[in-house]
């Protein structure tokens, strides 16, 4: 099977008549596939993207990476931030609770969203437009896509897999077909 025969199955993401890009619906029942952690006390004060990373592919395109190993047209991967947690801690950011001393969940602090479209995203690399619904919560309704040099470039030169950080991913890694 190709990621072509599998597209009209993909759930898509909505867009708006002005281009911009919905909230999506519910992606933490999505597929989480990794955590990233750059706590802003091993980073200067104030990481780039602070502080945990949770990350979550729509069904539909995890169902298809994990039958063919590609990304399928119309691809939706949420990021969504989460502070870490504060409770007396220690001047690396780290935290005493009951499972040891380390690094927990605070709260919920920023949603992005990459959506893979060759068609409406010609001139994005890859077909790749990156979304910012914010830093704060409530998050916007909606967001239009960010220039090519601000996110895109980036994940070009850095990730995995079709722009996928997947090296963070142990979920995509372990999905994809040998
Ligand atoms: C300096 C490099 C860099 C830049 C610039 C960057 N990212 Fe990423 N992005 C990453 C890394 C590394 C990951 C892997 C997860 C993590 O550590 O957050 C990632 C993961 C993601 C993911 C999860 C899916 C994936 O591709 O792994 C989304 C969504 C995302 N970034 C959105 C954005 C948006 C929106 C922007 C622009 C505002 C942006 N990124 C700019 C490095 C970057």
């Amino acid at each position: 099977m190709t990621a072509e025969d599998k597209s009209s199955e993909i759930v898509h993401a909505s867009f708006n008549e002005d281009g911009s890009v919905n909230q999506p619906d519910g992606w933490r029942e999505w597929v989480f596939v990794g955590a990233p952690l750059t706590p802003n006390a091993l980073n200067g004060g104030e990481a780039p993207f602070p502080e945990f990373h949770n990350v979550y592919i729509e069904p539909s395109a995890y169902a298809a990476y994990s039958a063919t190993g590609e990304f399928p047209e119309g691809t939706q991967i949420a990021k969504e931030l989460t502070t870490v947690r504060e409770n007396n801690n220690a001047e690396n950011g780290s935290s005493q609770e009951v499972s040891g001393v380390g690094y927990f969940q605070g709260e919920f602090s920023g949603l992005e969203l990459t959506v893979k479209d060759n068609q409406r995203f010609k001139d994005e690399p890859g077909g790749w437009a990156y979304f910012s619904f914010g830093h704060s919560t409530p998050y916007g309704k909606t967001a239009t896509a960010m220039p090519t040099d601000s996110c895109n470039a980036c994940h070009a030169a850095s990730a995995d897999d079709d722009f996928v950080f997947t090296q963070f991913y142990p979920v995509l890694r372990n999905a994809k077909p040998k």
